[in-house]
């Protein structure tokens, strides 16, 4: 059992200021949600190996009963109510085994997500920086808010409300969806190859890519998700699809 976790950085200063592209620092919020994220996930871990217990501990029940109607009287799972509260000092000592020994932090090689991990205690948690986590290029769009880009390059922005999933941002390197696609079939190999949880600290259209992966959202729909900054994602590998958790920072 694993979770794959996807969030975006914390607010960056281009955020802030509604430019997109560059490799701004996090901004103050940012740094904020970069604390909280390092806490949130230092106890979902321990929650994690406290709901594969009861889960491993409800299939026993089921399999020494010999019906399914053990599994009927046994109450609701706990891993259908989010994040749950234990803290590391509850955790009982027959759960620490079970604290998965393996757990990557994988980011982008921008400031804005190798910053949003700055938090995590290097010691629990092997991370790395990945190229192709980085953001889509928007070429010669790079820097500009959209509003920008509307008023310099109309005929482009609009081509890309027509199809922004083919759409390829004008200038060298820029890409579109369907690059970035190709750019994360490494990675998404790699994923499906290790068997620990992940967490994914990237960005926009790189969560939307990842996260249409895992949840088999379709390409006419992937480039307009909602996926506001703030938001955790986790992705639970089950026998009959992913099953997806949602929370949300409150600051
Ligand atoms: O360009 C950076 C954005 O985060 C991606 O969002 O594809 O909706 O413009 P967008």
């Amino acid at each position: 059992s694993r979770v794959i976790y996807v969030t975006r950085h914390g607010e960056s200063e281009d955020n802030a200021a509604g430019r997109i592209g560059g490799d701004a620092s996090l901004a103050p919020n940012g740094m904020k949600y970069a604390k909280a994220l390092s806490r949130f996930i230092d106890r979902r871990r321990v929650d994690f190996a406290a709901e594969v217990e009861e889960n491993n501990r409800r299939l026993a029940h089921v399999m020494a009963s010999g019906s399914s109607s053990g599994a009927n009287s046994e109450p609701e799972s706990v891993s259908s109510h989010g994040s749950g509260a234990a803290a590391p000092c509850s955790m009982p000592m027959s759960l620490r085994r079970h604290v998965q020994p393996d757990f990557e932090i994988w980011t982008s090689m921008l400031k804005r997500t190798m910053e949003t991990v700055e938090y995590f205690d290097p010691l629990k948690y092997r991370i790395k920086n990945i190229r192709s986590l980085n953001e889509i290029y928007a070429g010669k769009c790079e820097g500009m808010t959209y509003e920008e880009i509307a008023r310099e390059y109309p005929d482009e922005y609009e081509a890309r409300q027509l199809d922004k999933f083919y759409y390829r941002y004008p200038g060298i390197g820029g890409e579109s969806y369907a690059d970035v696609v190709l750019r994360l079939q490494q990675v998404i190999v790699e994923l499906e190859r290790i068997r620990h949880s992940v967490l994914l600290v990237t960005h926009r259209a790189m969560a939307r890519t990842l996260l249409s992966y895992f949840m088999d959202i379709p390409t006419t729909h992937m480039p307009d998700m909602d996926l506001p900054l703030g938001f955790i994602y986790g992705c639970e590998p089950r026998p009959f699809g992913n099953f997806l958790r949602v929370w949300r920072y409150d600051p």
